[in-house]
């Protein structure tokens, strides 16, 4: 469950802001979700992954065939989801937690008085449901929105199981019927019907998928004119020290996973799948390819992750 009081609140500015940009484009739909001051920013071109082929792909730093690495991160995750918190934990310090936070405070989720319909959420790859819980919880407690609907999908059925377990256990969310909870290819999203979500969520999970750009193309179809993409993922640091710190933090992290939890390739996996991912700006792109405008990002901890977010007009 996500801490309902900040226990970082001193430090808090240093944890999580280093960089902000929001373009210009479509900024009335933008203001909608955020009070903050555009500022433009530019858009350099993609990674270009030279050493993929149409029928390959990375798995970490491996090359494997596009058909495997579905299984071989299902497998991962499968191997880590009972344990999913210890390995959050170790691999972020604790930090996820205040993130995630942030992530939904920023997010401001819920349907406001003034507004006749529920809101409809997907939180994709969200096994764990931390982050669809949180946002239910902040929506019923800021705006006591308790009539908007949420779907938790995952490609996973194991992380599924954890998240429904954790609803149980808390005694929240569990057979509700406002919460669905479906085993989903986020690439694809085969159940959801087009221009049907207000926002879409997405947190630690798009880096896994085998086509991201295929990923933000089914979010911005799911989504309704003037819904909300708002992805949550880890990303490229922007300050040098913090850099070399985090190259040797990554160089023990499977061992730990491997004392741990005794899983050095997920871990391994886990570390290598953060390296290829694309930095702010790239992926930022990559949004904007999707569709997207109002696109812009938040850097947190000097860039380990970034909330990136992104509206369908
Ligand atoms: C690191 S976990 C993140 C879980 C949760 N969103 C959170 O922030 O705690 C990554 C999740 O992505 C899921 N995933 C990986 N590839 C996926 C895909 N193609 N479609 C849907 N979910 C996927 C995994 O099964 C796993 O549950």
């Amino acid at each position: 469950m996500l801490p309902r009081c900040n226990p970082f609140l001193g430090i808090r500015p240093l944890l999580l802001k280093s960089s902000y940009t929001i373009s210009v484009s479509g900024a009335t739909s933008a203001q909608r979700w955020f009070s903050q001051s555009p500022l433009i920013s530019s858009t350099p071109p993609i990674d270009q992954n030279n050493d993929e082929t149409a029928t390959t792909t990375h798995f970490g730093s491996k090359i494997v065939p596009k058909l495997e690495k579905e299984k071989m991160v299902g497998h991962v995750f499968s191997s880590v989801a009972s344990k999913y918190d210890l390995m959050n934990d170790v691999m972020s310090l604790g930090i996820h937690r205040l993130w995630k936070n942030h992530f939904i405070n920023k997010l401001d989720p819920g349907k406001r008085l003034t507004s006749k319909q529920p809101l409809n959420f997907i939180d994709v790859a969200g096994g764990s449901g931390d982050i669809a819980f949180g946002i239910l919880d902040y929506a019923k407690e800021k705006y006591h929105d308790q009539v908007s609907t949420m779907d938790i999908v995952d490609i996973n059925p194991d992380m599924l199981k954890e998240g429904e377990k954790r609803a149980l256990d808390q005694g929240r969310y569990y057979n509700d019927p406002r919460v669905r909870f479906m085993v989903q290819d986020g690439e694809k999203l085969d159940a959801i019907e087009s221009n049907s979500k207000d926002i879409y969520t997405i947190s630690f999970g798009i880096r896994n998928f085998t086509d991201i750009q295929a990923g933000l193309n089914t979010a911005y179809r799911v989504l309704k004119p003037g819904g909300l993409f708002y992805c949550l993922e880890f990303s490229k640091i922007e300050n040098d020290l913090m850099d070399l710190a985090y190259q040797q933090w990554a160089k023990i992290l499977p061992v730990m996973g491997s004392v741990i939890a005794n899983d050095f390739d997920s871990y391994q996996y886990l570390v290598e799948s953060i390296e290829r991912f694309p930095n702010q700006e790239n992926f930022k792109t990559m949004i904007e390819k999707a569709g997207f405008q109002s696109v812009g990002y938040e850097s947190l901890t000097f860039g380990i992750c970034a909330i990136h977010w992104g509206v369908k007009i």
